[in-house]
């Protein structure tokens, strides 16, 4: 009677499922590395080159490159400042908010990567990073960072 045998099987089967499927609703399992700095403050006086677009390139470039332009956006260290200011969002982001712009200097919620990093509810598409709930609860610090950036006049310093 092999029947038993199966039962077994059958449980054990089931039972890896369900740890897999647990394992994957977990924090960090997201693809996104967890907060280097874990409720700190952001640097006092970041600036672009020193602290913002590293944090583009730890978190963002893996989409937003030359080869893979997500959201029709390269955020690569040569280009990512030209790419934002005072640039009008994409099409498909401009159709759900009219008007987005991807940063205006000084103005955090005026700016659309703001809203995205926020996972502010007058966003266009998703948050970013893709596939989070916002950098705000990915690395608190590193939107900080960005937040005082945008507010601090977003110089390209
Ligand atoms: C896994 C891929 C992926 C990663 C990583 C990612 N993005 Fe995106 N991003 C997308 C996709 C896809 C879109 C278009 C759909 C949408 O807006 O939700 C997009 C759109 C955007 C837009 C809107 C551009 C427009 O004009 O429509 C911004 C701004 C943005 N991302 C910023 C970021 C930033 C900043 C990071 C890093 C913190 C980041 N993204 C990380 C995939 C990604």
């Amino acid at each position: 009677m092999g029947s038993r045998r199966w039962m077994y099987t059958f449980v054990l089967g089931a039972l890896q499922i369900g740890f897999a499927v647990g394992c994957n609703s977990g924090s960090g399992m997201d693809g996104n590395p967890p907060d280097p700095n874990p409720g700190g403050p952001p640097p006092v006086g970041a600036t672009f080159s020193q602290n913002v677009q590293p944090i583009f390139n730890a978190r963002c470039t893996g989409c937003h490159s030359p080869q893979q332009r997500s959201g029709s956006l390269d955020l690569s260290a040569s280009v990512s400042y030209a790419n934002l200011i005072n640039k009008p969002a994409s099409a498909s982001c401009s159709a759900s908010v009219a008007g987005a712009v991807l940063v205006r200097p000084g103005d955090t919620a005026g700016s659309m990567l703001w809203r995205k990093l926020a996972n502010s509810n007058d966003k266009c598409g998703g948050a970013m990073p893709f596939g989070s709930a916002g950098l705000i609860s990915v690395a608190r610090s590193e939107f900080d960072t960005i937040a005082q950036w945008i507010q601090g006049g977003a110089l390209n310093n």
